[in-house]
């Protein structure tokens, strides 16, 4: 078979439909620096940059095969795809804190105690580890959990007088009220006005740099501090944490409904301490069932995952390892880690909708991905 042109590989690729926008390819302006090669007369090699909008390995492979089996027929036996991370930006306003943040996440719950910094720093993780750029922002001023969770101590440095540098660990940035103050055990008694501002300062004066993804990790409650935040940014959305039980449901439904009061669009539940799973592999359902589907479909948003309940997501929280990163092939990990995925891949549908659903939205500056196994 004689070694094809550019024009009969882009021709055969033209059918080749992205997982993610459900639309071809090369018509959204995701594939680019197509070239072939013919290796010693006989297999024709084809390269090619590939964008992804979404941290995702599943989304990745699809693509990865559905590549070579357009290109199979033209008789290209040798695929080199070079993947991008390309993941889409939300809409900011002039006066925007973090311009240079593309996508800001609310983790949230009306509840204290489900699980919202446990998931917060998971999530955060498996982003990072899926090659995003990445940011642990902890907005709970009254009982910081960051610094524990992520083992990091210390203060963060001044940049030049004016900006923070943010802490850092495992390549992901962080910042939280617990490096500000002297000991774990210090009470901090904050008034109304001196939240928003450490929030606001946290927002405007560490030095975020590019980022795909900052999460924040917020206080319990349906108060404050989502509503200055709401006043000062345009988010991505929020994440609504729940348990499965009855009783933890009130409270979540009324910060999904002060979401929507303020406009914060709401990406999707996690179902936290779903059920547990004991040695001999029997499924518990200690915490009842149902929560987060019952959240879900109040909030009109997907169910993203069900977190089982798991000695080793407390023990490596607390011992500052999150289990996202501890253990990446344990299958409580594997629950974190699908559920950003889920994540991300509702972030991208939501801007490609929003920008018309023609085009994949921000196609300038892709970054090589290199994924964290
Ligand atoms: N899926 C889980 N399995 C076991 N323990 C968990 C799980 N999720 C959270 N925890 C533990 O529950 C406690 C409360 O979690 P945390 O994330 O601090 O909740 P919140 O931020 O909502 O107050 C922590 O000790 C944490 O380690
Ligand atoms: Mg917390």
């Amino acid at each position: 078979m004689p070694t094809p042109t550019v024009e009969a590989v882009e021709a055969a690729l033209r059918g080749v439909i992205d997982p993610v926008y459900g639309k071809p390819l090369l018509e959204l302006g995701l594939l680019s620096q197509i070239s072939v090669s013919d290796t010693n007369g006989k297999n024709a090699a084809v390269s090619m940059t590939v964008a992804l909008p979404v941290v995702s390995e599943e989304v990745q492979k699809q693509v990865s095969t559905a590549l070579e089996s357009a290109l199979a027929p033209l008789g290209v036996t040798q695929l080199h795809a070079t993947f991008r991370l390309q993941v889409p930006m939300r809409r900011t306003n002039a006066d925007d804190p973090v311009p240079t943040v593309r996508n800001v996440i609310l983790v949230m719950s009306g509840k204290g105690g489900v699980g919202k910094s446990t998931c917060a720093a998971n999530l955060a993780l498996a982003l990072h580890r899926g090659g995003a750029r990445v940011g642990l922002l902890d907005a709970d001023i009254y009982g910081p959990s960051v610094p524990t969770m992520l083992g990091v101590s210390g203060h963060p440095r001044a940049l030049d007088g004016k900006s923070i540098e943010p802490m850092s660990r495992f390549g992901m940035k962080l910042m939280s009220i617990g490096f500000l103050i002297e000991s774990d055990k210090d009470a901090i008694i904050w008034r109304g006005p001196m939240v928003q501002g450490a929030l606001n300062q946290f927002l405007t004066d560490v030095a975020w740099g590019e980022l795909d993804y900052l999460v924040l990790d917020l206080p319990p409650g349906t108060g404050d501090v989502a509503l200055s935040l709401a006043q000062r940014l345009k988010s991505t959305g929020a994440v609504i944490v729940t348990t499965p039980q009855e009783v933890a449901l009130q409270d979540v439904y009324k910060s999904v409904s002060m979401c929507k009061k303020l406009n914060v669009p709401i990406l999707g539940v996690i179902e936290n301490m779903s059920f547990f799973v004991d040695p001999a592999g029997n499924k518990h359902e200690i915490f009842g069932a149902g929560g987060g589907q019952k959240i879900a479909e109040f909030a009109q948003a997907p169910l993203l995952g069900q977190i089982p309940l798991d000695q080793q997501v407390r023990q490596w929280g607390d011992d500052g390892t999150p289990i996202v990163q501890a253990m990446p092939a344990h299958p409580t990990a594997r629950a974190f880690v699908q559920v950003a995925e889920a994540l991300s891949v509702r972030i991208a549908r939501d801007a490609f909708e929003r920008a018309g659903g023609e085009k994949a939205p921000d196609t300038h500056g892709p970054r090589r991905l290199k994924i964290m196994r």
